[in-house]
């Protein structure tokens, strides 16, 4: 018995000392074995070994619960030892969210047009055929229909694939006076380096009385928006078309990359188009009955501002969600 007693205290790991327990007190371990042996003892003999035997299992009991919590308390200071963390130092970097550039951009647009008292409105993304086209002076197989890839649902109704219809929702719902924006996402079929399936249009409109909006008015609102956005550019109207404008023009500002020497961004030409705009198409007025009055209107791209003004490349970025990217705005 003695081997099992040096076994024991010696046992190193509470492992170990699992195998000894089935050694020793195990179906077939050494008590076990002797309990049986004694069986074939003389009978007179049989008592005294039993008694012998309890005491044996007793103490090696004793022995063995002391040596196991002894183990197992050697082992969870080791394993403590092991995983402990240092509360007290500091952490390298800390993770604080902004907002997504192309938000950011859409607030300060939305600044500078409320402080000019533009209120704004937001419409709906699924919209009906004639808010996105018709009444926007865009009728069935109007060839214009074809610049905007459209995802259709059935019964005449899409995703807008721009915030102009806003414009008629606004007009459909209010008299005139009005001054609105339309910040929002829209939708067209497109996806490449320029284009991805849904990006943010700001629409403006702005209504008064016959006479009183003329495209001088129209110029000196974006001209000052656009040096608001921008900074000191250059602002210039190139004659464009628009059904829902007439006349219509597109606004370029002095390249941004290149202060309009010509660079790689701007095809050498010195100009970016940022947005387009126009008198309202008095067809536009008649679709939501509106009588005796004058009207400008622009439409302008977010992503692209945002763009424009961080310096980005790819459009898609914007919508990779990727944290390297994104921590550069915080
Ligand atoms: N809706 C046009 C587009 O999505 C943008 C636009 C251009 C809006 C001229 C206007 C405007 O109100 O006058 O491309």
């Amino acid at each position: 018995m003695k081997e099992w007693y040096d076994a024991i205290k010696q046992a190193q790991s509470v492992d170990k000392l699992e195998e000894i327990r089935i050694s020793v007190f195990g179906k077939k371990g050494v008590l076990a074995d002797e309990f049986a042996r004694m069986k074939s003892a003389p009978d007179d003999q049989k008592a005294l070994i039993a008694k012998e035997l309890n005491t044996h299992k007793n103490v090696l009991t004793n022995e063995f619960t002391a040596r196991k919590i002894t183990l197992q308390t050697l082992e969870l200071q080791a394993h403590m030892k092991a995983e402990a963390i240092d509360v007290s130092m500091y952490s390298t970097k800390s993770q604080a969210g902004a907002l997504h550039p192309v938000m950011e951009t859409m607030d300060k647009i939305v600044e500078y047009f409320s402080s000019m008292n533009f209120a704004v409105k937001t419409g709906n993304m699924v919209e009906d055929d004639f808010n996105n086209f018709e009444a926007l002076n865009l009728p069935k197989y109007h060839p214009a229909r074809d610049m905007q890839d459209t995802f259709y649902f059935k019964d005449e109704m899409l995703l807008r694939t721009h915030t102009s219809p806003v414009q008629i929702r606004t007009m459909m719902t209010t008299k005139p006076p009005i001054r609105m924006i339309a910040p929002g996402a829209v939708f067209r079929r497109d996806y490449d380096i320029t284009h991805t399936p849904m990006f943010h249009q700001v629409e403006g409109l702005l209504v008064d009385k016959e006479g009183q909006v003329s495209f001088a008015n129209l110029k000196f609102i974006l001209e000052d928006f656009l040096k608001y956005m921008f900074g000191d550019v250059k602002v210039r109207f190139r004659p464009s078309f628009f059904p829902f404008t007439e006349p219509s023009a597109e606004v370029d500002i002095s390249c941004v990359f290149c202060a309009g020497e010509g660079c790689r961004v701007c095809s050498k030409t010195g100009w970016l188009e940022v947005l387009g705009c126009g008198i309202v198409d008095p067809n536009v007025f008649e679709a939501v009955k509106y009588r005796n009055v004058s009207g400008y209107a622009f439409g302008l791209g977010v992503e692209r501002f945002a763009m424009l003004i961080h310096h980005i490349g790819d459009l898609r970025s914007l919508f990779e969600g990727d944290i390297k990217l994104l921590e550069q705005f915080q």
